[in-house]
């Protein structure tokens, strides 16, 4: 594979929500999950914890969460809510915008209820990447750690691109954290902060090809003392 820049790795890189059926090797998964763990964290705490799924365990996952998704929207003991309540503008409309772009490219009409819900659904499956990854973080920690979880996280994604592998970060798993953690084991002190999907795009599904545009730089940075 071509080497290419950090500024190009960044562009490249997109949400994936159509996958190939390849599997991914576990030894690529840790070596992906290792070369991420360069990432920085405040006090070199690195207070991330990583839950790679495949196979049954996946499945069962799915399973659990679909059987309770119809009757439970908001999810099942959720450590920690996805957006603010009554997320104020401009944020507000660039959560549409953002719903907006995925539904056109998949031609799902605004009025078509069951269609918008059922694509929402493909999270639980980790849109049927071979692999999923549930991020957790101790529940002693503060909002530093969740900054570093981050760091973490960016990373995982740009070093799966760079190994030719695509990603869907997931916050929709936090809401699922009972049944993640009943599924997983985990203890009550660890935390379901987000999911992803890891595994080979479909280049050719209109779904992969979304482009989300950024806001100009202009928009978030002011200069001071220049
Ligand atoms: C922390 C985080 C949580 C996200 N949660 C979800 C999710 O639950 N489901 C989903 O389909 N996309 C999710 N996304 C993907 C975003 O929609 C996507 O990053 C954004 O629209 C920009 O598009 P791009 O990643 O293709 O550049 C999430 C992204 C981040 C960074």
């Amino acid at each position: 594979m071509t080497k290419i820049s950090v500024s190009e790795s960044l562009a490249r890189r997109q949400s994936i929500r159509e996958y190939i059926q390849q599997d991914v090797q576990p030894e690529l998964v840790m070596d992906i999950l290792e070369t991420a763990g360069k990432s920085p964290s405040g006090g070199n705490l690195q207070p991330w914890r990583v839950h790679a799924l495949s196979g049954e365990v996946k499945n069962t996952l799915f399973q659990k969460t679909i059987a309770q998704a119809m009757n439970n929207p908001t999810g099942v003991d959720p450590d920690i809510p996805i957006y603010p309540s009554g997320l104020a503008e401009p944020w507000r409309s660039r959560r549409a915008d953002c719903g907006e772009v995925m539904y056109r490219a998949l031609e799902i009409k605004r009025d078509n209820k069951m269609g918008r819900m059922q694509q929402g659904a493909r999270n639980l499956s980790f849109f049927d990447a071979p692999v999923g990854l549930i991020f957790t973080l101790d529940r002693s920690f503060c909002e530093s750690q969740m900054i570093d979880l981050g760091l973490y996280v960016q990373s995982v994604m740009l070093v799966a691109d760079e190994k030719g592998l695509a990603t869907c970060p997931q916050a929709s798993w936090s809401m699922w954290a009972g049944i993640v953690r009943d599924v997983l084991g985990l203890a009550s002190n660890e935390m379901v902060m987000l999911g992803m999907a890891l595994g080979y795009a479909d280049p050719d599904a209109p779904v992969n090809q979304l482009n989300q545009p950024r806001v100009d730089v202009t928009e978030f940075t002011q200069l001071h003392g220049f």
